[in-house]
């Protein structure tokens, strides 16, 4: 069968569409949102860049995924907003558009490396466009948190007594008093009414909307309600609204602030130097409460192995190396990194390699690790 001339072109038309559609599918998927705001800020550093040198690394770079991984606040946080955000900490832009815009001046010091941004402002960290970033859409529970409603994010880690610098949750705690609110709603450790439904973890239960809709129309999600039509000013609206999604029921007193402070007190501690004997070992071992996670000749915890025989296990140096960093010799270790001096390393390792008192009990357990 002969194929005409015009059906050729036609086949050969029909290919070339698929071609340019297909490529520019792939296009699009790679031309994202948030390359095209890291080339125009890489193009605004560059403007604003007088060193040569510099120009010629701004010019060679292109666009990458920056994040921030936050531990040490809850659960791991992966914050990605530093992709688009990327003026944030250089005062050259403090007169920049968003997203490049300088941060402004906070209260307290809370560097971003070590606090991220979702601490703060919600939304969802991950996320690589506005809409996911900010969690505007409507998979994501916890939208971003702007203007005074960033104060709900300052009482995760600064929850009763609120600070002055949260003058708004401030104001809404004492309002909860002041329209006897306390009356009808619990709060742990607030109040005990007993009329509506408890509000303690409220701030986790409904969306902000959810929270001021209540407050301002109680009958709106509830026609029949006992619960009153207050008079109250936006402010005070917007003052309540702030506190009650503030209370999550989580009492991180306990937690951040405090887990932050007594950390950078341990780090700042300048590890003794000790005399290196066995003898100093132990102490070294008791004092650093090593015994709460681990048994040594049946006095001791169950989270780490008996200690009891480490001395026939183990050489010296994979001691110092696993004192050292844990996580070198036992991948995805839990046991704490600790800071030792030299000698305190030596001496808790004659003191380990002292243990091998072989027990009917422990012999059967711990047979020698060749070669170690
Ligand atoms: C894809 C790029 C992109 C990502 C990712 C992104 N943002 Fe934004 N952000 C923007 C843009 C653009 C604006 C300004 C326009 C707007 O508000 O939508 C903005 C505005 C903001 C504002 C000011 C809002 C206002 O109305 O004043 C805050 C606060 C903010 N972002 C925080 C964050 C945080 C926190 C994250 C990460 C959880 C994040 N952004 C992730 C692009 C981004
Ligand atoms: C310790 C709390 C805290 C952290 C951490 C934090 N912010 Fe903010 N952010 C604030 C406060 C407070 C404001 C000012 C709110 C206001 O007055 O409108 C703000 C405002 C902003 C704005 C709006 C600025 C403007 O000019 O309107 C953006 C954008 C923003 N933050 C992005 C980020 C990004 C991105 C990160 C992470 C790199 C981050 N923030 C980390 C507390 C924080
Ligand atoms: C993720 C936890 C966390 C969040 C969220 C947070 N802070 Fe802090 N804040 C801390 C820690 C930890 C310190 C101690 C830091 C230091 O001293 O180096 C601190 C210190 C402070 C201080 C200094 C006074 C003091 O008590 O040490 C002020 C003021 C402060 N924060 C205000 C705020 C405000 C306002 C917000 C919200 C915009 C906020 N913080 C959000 C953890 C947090
Ligand atoms: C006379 C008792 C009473 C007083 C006073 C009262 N409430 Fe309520 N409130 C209720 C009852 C009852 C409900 C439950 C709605 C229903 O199903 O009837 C409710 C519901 C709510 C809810 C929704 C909670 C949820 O989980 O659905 C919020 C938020 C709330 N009240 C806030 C306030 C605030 C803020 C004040 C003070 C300005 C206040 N209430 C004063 C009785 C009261
Ligand atoms: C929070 C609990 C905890 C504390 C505190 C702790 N450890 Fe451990 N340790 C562990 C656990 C769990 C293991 C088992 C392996 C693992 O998961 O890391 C371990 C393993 C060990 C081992 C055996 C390593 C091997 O396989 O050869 C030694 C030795 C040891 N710890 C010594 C110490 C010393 C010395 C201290 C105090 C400075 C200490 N540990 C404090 C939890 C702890």
């Amino acid at each position: 069968m002969q194929i005409g001339l015009s059906m050729k072109i036609a086949l050969i038309a029909g290919v070339v569409l698929l071609l340019l559609g297909n490529g520019f599918i792939v296009y699009k998927n790679f031309e994202t949102e948030w390359r095209s705001y890291q080339k125009d800020y890489l193009a605004m550093v560059y403007e604003r860049t007088t060193d040569l040198h510099m120009k010629e690394i701004i010019a060679a770079r292109s666009p990458r995924i920056e994040q921030l991984v936050i531990t040490g606040f809850g659960k791991e946080r992966v914050d990605r907003c530093v992709t688009c955000h990327m003026g944030i900490d250089d005062a050259r832009f403090a007169d920049a558009p968003q997203p490049f815009r300088t941060h402004p001046k906070m209260p307290g010091n809370h560097p971003y490396r070590t606090f991220g941004c979702t601490t703060c402002h919600a939304g969802n960290g991950r996320g690589l466009s506005v809409v996911d970033g900010h969690g505007t859409g409507k998979y994501w529970t916890e939208p971003l948190l702007k203007g005074v409603q960033i104060e709900i994010g300052c009482a995760k880690c600064h929850p009763s007594p609120y600070l002055p610098e949260t003058p708004v949750i401030r104001k809404g705690a004492a309002l909860f008093h002041a329209s006897a609110c306390y009356g009808c709603h619990r709060i742990e450790g607030v109040s005990n009414g007993k009329l509506g439904p408890e509000l303690t973890r409220v701030g986790t239960k409904w969306p902000i909307e959810y929270i001021r809709e209540s407050i301002v129309f109680p009958r709106a999600n509830s026609p029949l309600t006992i619960m009153p039509t207050f008079s109250l000013n936006e402010d005070d609206i917007v003052a309540l609204t702030v506190y009650l999604k503030s209370q999550t029921g989580e009492n991180l007193v306990r937690g951040p602030v405090i887990q932050y402070d007594s950390l950078r007190q341990w780090k700042a501690r300048k590890p003794p130097d000790v005399p290196v004997t066995a003898q100093a070992g132990e102490s070294v071992f008791r004092d650093m409460a090593c015994r709460a996670c681990h048994t040594v000749n049946g006095v001791g915890g169950k989270i780490g192995p008996d200690l009891s025989v480490y001395g026939l296990q183990r050489t010296k140096a994979y001691m110092i190396q696993h004192h050292i960093n844990p996580r070198s010799l036992i991948g995805g270790s839990i046991m704490p990194d600790f800071d030792y001096s030299n000698s305190e390393l030596e001496a808790l390792s004659l003191y380990l390699s002292s243990l091998k008192k072989l027990t009917v009990d422990n012999a059967v357990v711990y047979a020698p690790v060749k070669g170690q």
